[in-house]
């Protein structure tokens, strides 16, 4: 009997083809990790967890602009590309959810960078669908940045606890390797300069008093809000020369160049280096990589 000749399969591209790879980590954070994290200093300490806090609402907004364009795009590598994101996305909403909830326990006001959050994000969600996505390119832009800076940062890794800075390392990682995602989208739907910075000034009008706000709530409430020694050091690490925002801030701006896209700063070779340094036999995370299929 003659056999069929030729069987086509068609296989569905999935983000982890195209480089986007949604990695379900288990993170483990040891009873003996101490409640400042970063260095012993609560103020550092407290703009990271108030970041964690930021990250699970923010990012679910990030995934619900993007969706709303989806049935949009038709190219295979945009469409794995955008279900790489969204897993990648999700799975840190998951992680940080439960990160948050650790913090929580350990005595940080986890509900103020959410409430706090969720009233930045209503009032961008009145913004036009096309500018809210341009909104979430701004945001994933700063975010990229924050990525890059945390994973080129020698003080972070040093003065952060080893087990605590897995999480924000694997976040980082998967930032980068996502970050120009909603761009291609927010392109493909007819990206304008002039919506692009409107947009970017709206975030950063909406989102940066708030994240003063909530950082100096979640210090006062913590008692640590007025303990001028901590609070000069912290912000110092952070602000500070050299510090780990200060390096991020002058970078902001190149998100309103006309021929921005975020793959014109080229990240590549640090993404490669972390994901061996993480997810090779033996990395750092390679036993915690629950759905590693490499
Ligand atoms: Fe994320
Ligand atoms: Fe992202």
């Amino acid at each position: 009997m003659k056999k069929s000749s030729t069987v086509t399969a068609i296989r569905k591209l999935t983000g982890a083809m195209v480089g986007i790879p949604p990695r379900h980590i288990d993170f483990r954070f040891p009873e003996s990790m101490p409640k400042y994290f970063y260095g012993g200093n609560a103020t550092a300490t407290t703009f990271f967890a108030m970041l964690s806090g930021f990250f699970p609402p923010g990012e679910r907004y990030f995934m619900e602009s993007v969706r709303q364009f989806r049935d949009r795009v038709t190219d295979d590598n945009l469409r794995a590309a955008i279900s790489g994101f969204m897993g990648q996305e999700a799975i840190h909403g998951r992680e940080h959810d439960r990160l948050n909830e650790l913090l929580a326990e350990r005595g940080f006001d986890m509900k103020a960078p959410d409430r706090f959050v969720r009233i930045g994000l209503a009032i961008l969600e009145k913004l036009p669908a096309s500018t809210r996505l341009a909104a979430t390119t701004f945001m994933e832009h700063f975010t990229a940045l924050l990525a890059e800076q945390l994973l080129e940062d020698k003080q972070f890794r040093q003065q952060a606890d080893p087990e605590m800075i897995k999480i924000w390392q694997w976040h980082a990682l998967e930032e980068l390797e996502h970050k120009a995602v909603a761009y291609d989208v927010y392109e493909l739907v007819g990206n304008t300069r002039t919506e692009r910075v409107a947009a970017a000034l709206a975030s950063m009008l909406v989102l940066l008093p708030m994240l003063g706000i909530t950082w100096s709530w979640m210090l006062a409430q913590d008692r640590q809000l007025g303990n001028v020694p901590d609070n000069i050091k912290g912000l110092s690490i952070l602000f500070g020369r050299g510090g780990f925002v200060s390096r991020i801030l002058p970078r902001l701006p190149e998100f309103m160049g006309a021929c921005f896209h975020p793959d014109n700063h080229d990240t590549k070779a640090l993404e490669s280096r972390w994901r061996d340094k993480l997810f090779a036999e033996g990395g750092d995370l390679y036993h915690e990589y629950r759905n590693n299929v490499a």
